[in-house]
C-alpha cells in the first residue's frame, strides 16, 4: 500500500483561526480523503505552534502566561477544524513533550556533525514574521509584509551553517520537488543570491524550546517549528514507520513562508542526515479587496462566520473549487454564494431531484440499472482520469471542476433526450435515468473529499447502501457499474438555494 504524508503550516496561537488558515487545511483534509479513497495509507497532520516572542507577547496582553495562550488558542484550531468536518490524524502541539525531544535530538545532531557554530548578531527583526531582515528588505522602514516598524535585536546565539548546502539544494530545487514551478524558481532565485549562515537560537525570551546544550538559550521558533514535521511521524523515537511516511511527504504552504520550507528547512535535513521533502506545495493569499487577509493585518472573517448560511459542504466546496492552488485569489462573499447555487444547487441538486422525481412517474419509483453502453460513458472514463491527475497535483479546484463537467453534461442530456416525455416502463427511459443515476454514483465518489456529509447522502438517495468512500476507487474505472434495481423516494433538498445578504 503506497503512503501519502500530509501536512499543512502549523499555526501561531497568538490569534484565532480565519478562512486563510482554513483553506489551507481544508485542502490538506480533501488531499487526504482522495489518497484514502484510492487506496493510499495516509497520514494527515496539522497542528499549532506555540513558541516565540509573537505569542509570548500575545500572552502578555491578554493577561494570560504563554502556555495558557496556547492552550486556549490551539483549542480554537481544533474546534473550528471539527466544525469543517477537517479530521487530521494528528493535531501536533509545540508545547508536546514528544516535539521537544524531537527538537533536542535534530539540532544536536545537526550540531554533531558540524554544521553549528557560535556567533553574535544584530539586525531588523519583526515580531509579526518572527524573523530578520536586511535594511534592503525593508519598505520605508517597515517589515515588507506587515508594513510595520521593525526592531533593533542583537544576541549571542548559535548559527546553522546554511551556507554549506547551496549546490545540494539547488540539486533538490530542480528536481521538481517545489510546485507551482514558478515558486521553485523563486526558491533557486534566493539560493542563487547566495545563503548567509543563519542564527537559531534566542538569549532574549525564555519562551521555546531550550537548547540541550546550552541551557541560556532556547531555539527560535522557526527552528523548532519545521521539526514538528518529523517530530510527529515519530523521529528520534526509533519508530520503524518514520522513513517511509518521511519518503513520502507533502508539506503545503502558503507563498511567505517559502523561505523556511524551500530553503532552511530542506538544509537542516540534509545537515542531520535527512532526506528533503518528497514535496512543497506552495499557493497564494486569499485576499479582501486586494489587501491580504492574514498575519497582524488581517480581517476578522471566521470559518464559523460562513457555515452557519453555506454548510460545511458549501463551504468546503468554495474553497476547493473556486481558488485555484497556487496563484492569489480574492475571497468574494456574492461569488461565494453564485458558486454554491450554480454548482451544488443548480447542478447537482437539480440533477438529483430531477431523476428520482422521474424514476417515481416512469418506473414507479425503482431505479433502472446503467448499461453497458451510453453516451455518457467516455466523458465519465474520462473524467475519472483528470480528477486523479488533478489531485496528484495537488489542484483540487481542476478535479471538481471535471466533474461538475460531466455532471452539467449529464443535465444537457436530460434535456435533450426528455424521459420524462417517453413512455412508462419503457426500455428508452430505463436507458436514459440508468446512464444518470451511474453518474450520480460516480460523481458522489469524486466529490466526496469535498462534500464530505452530502456525498453520502447522494449515495443513500440513489439507493445505495453505506457510503461512497467504503470501497477503494479503481482507477482504472469502467462505465456501468450503478445496479439498480432500489426503490427511491424523494428527500428534502440537500442544497437550498441561498439569497445574498444585502
Ligand atoms: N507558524 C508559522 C508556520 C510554521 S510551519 C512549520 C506561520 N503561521 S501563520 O499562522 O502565520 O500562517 C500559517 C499559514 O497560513 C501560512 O501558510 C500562511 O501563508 C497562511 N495564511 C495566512 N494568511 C493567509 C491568507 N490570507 N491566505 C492564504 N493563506 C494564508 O506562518
Amino acid at each position: 500500500m503506497a503512503k501519502f504524508y500530509v501536512t499543512t503550516p502549523i499555526y501561531y496561537v497568538n490569534d484565532v483561526p480565519h478562512i486563510g488558515h482554513s483553506y489551507t487545511t481544508t485542502t490538506a483534509d480533501a488531499l487526504a480523503r482522495w489518497h484514502r479513497l484510492v487506496g493510499d495509507e495516509v497520514m494527515f497532520l496539522t497542528g499549532t505552534d506555540e513558541h516565540g516572542l509573537k505569542v509570548q507577547r500575545s500572552a502578555e496582553e491578554n493577561g494570560l502566561t504563554p502556555q495558557q495562550q496556547a492552550d486556549n488558542t490551539s483549542k480554537r484550531f481544533s474546534q473550528t477544524w471539527t466544525a469543517l468536518s477537517i479530521e487530521p490524524d494528528q493535531f501536533i502541539r509545540t508545547t508536546e513533550p514528544r516535539h521537544h525531544e524531537a527538537v533536542g535530538k535534530l539540532l544536536s545532531k545537526i550540531k554533531e556533525n558540524g554544521y553549528i557554530e557560535k556567533g553574535s548578531y544584530a539586525g531588523n527583526y519583526c515580531v509579526g514574521c518572527e524573523a530578520y531582515y536586511t535594511d534592503a528588505d525593508l519598505v520605508e522602514g517597515n517589515c515588507p509584509i506587515h508594513e510595520r516598524p521593525v526592531e533593533w535585536l542583537e544576541e549571542d546565539n548559535y548559527f546553522f551553517k546554511l551556507s554549506a548546502f547551496e549546490d545540494r539544494l539547488r540539486e533538490w530545487i530542480n528536481s521538481g520537488a517545489i510546485r507551482p514551478a514558478g515558486k521553485a524558481s523563486e526558491a533557486l532565485g534566493i539560493v542563487e543570491l547566495g545563503l548567509d549562515d543563519v542564527s537559531i537560537t534566542r538569549t532574549s525570551i525564555d519562551w521555546g524550546v531550550q537548547v540541550p546544550w546550552d541551557e541560556d538559550h532556547v531555539f527560535y521558533v522557526w527552528y523548532d517549528a519545521l521539526i514538528n514535521y518529523v517530530t510527529a511521524i515519530g523521529y528520534g523515537q526509533d519508530s520503524p514507520e518514520f522513513a517511509d511516511w518521511w519518503a513520502n511527504s507533502h508539506h503545503l504552504i502558503g507563498k511567505d513562508i517559502l523561505r523556511f520550507h524551500c530553503v532552511y528547512w530542506p538544509a537542516m535535513l540534509m545537515a542531520a542526515g535527512l532526506e528533503p521533502p518528497k514535496h512543497v506545495d506552495v499557493h497564494g493569499f486569499l485576499l479582501l479587496g486586494g489587501k491580504k487577509l492574514s498575519k497582524s493585518g488581517l480581517t476578522q472573517i471566521h470559518p464559523e462566520d460562513l457555515i452557519g448560511e453555506f454548510g460545511i459542504d458549501g463551504f468546503r466546496y468554495h474553497f476547493l473549487r473556486d481558488v485555484s492552488f497556487g496563484p492569489d485569489s480574492d475571497f468574494s462573499y456574492e461569488q461565494m454564494v453564485e458558486r454554491y447555487n450554480t454548482d451544488l444547487a443548480n447542478t447537482l441538486g437539480n440533477l438529483l431531484s430531477r431523476v428520482i422525481t422521474v424514476v417515481g412517474k416512469k418506473c414507479n419509483g425503482v431505479a433502472p440499472g446503467s448499461q453497458a453502453d451510453s453516451p455518457l460513458a467516455e466523458l465519465a472514463e474520462k473524467t475519472v482520469n483528470i480528477a486523479a491527475e488533478a489531485w496528484n497535483s495537488t489542484a483540487p479546484s481542476v478535479a471538481l471542476d471535471a466533474t461538475w463537467h460531466l455532471i452539467r453534461e449529464t443535465n444537457a442530456y436530460l434535456g435533450e433526450s426528455e424521459p420524462w416525455k417517453m413512455e412508462e416502463g419503457s426500455a428508452e427511459v430505463s436507458a436514459v435515468l440508468g446512464t444518470a443515476l451511474e453518474v450520480l454514483r460516480l460523481a458522489a465518489i469524486l466529490a466526496s473529499p469535498a462534500l464530505v456529509n452530502t456525498a453520502p447522502q447522494i449515495w443513500q438517495a440513489i439507493g445505495l447502501e453505506g457510503s461512497p468512500t467504503d470501497n477503494v476507487l479503481d482507477l482504472d474505472y469502467k462505465w456501468g457499474q450503478y445496479q439498480g434495481g432500489a426503490q427511491l423516494t424523494a428527500i428534502e433538498p440537500l442544497f437550498p438555494r441561498i439569497k445574498p445578504q444585502a
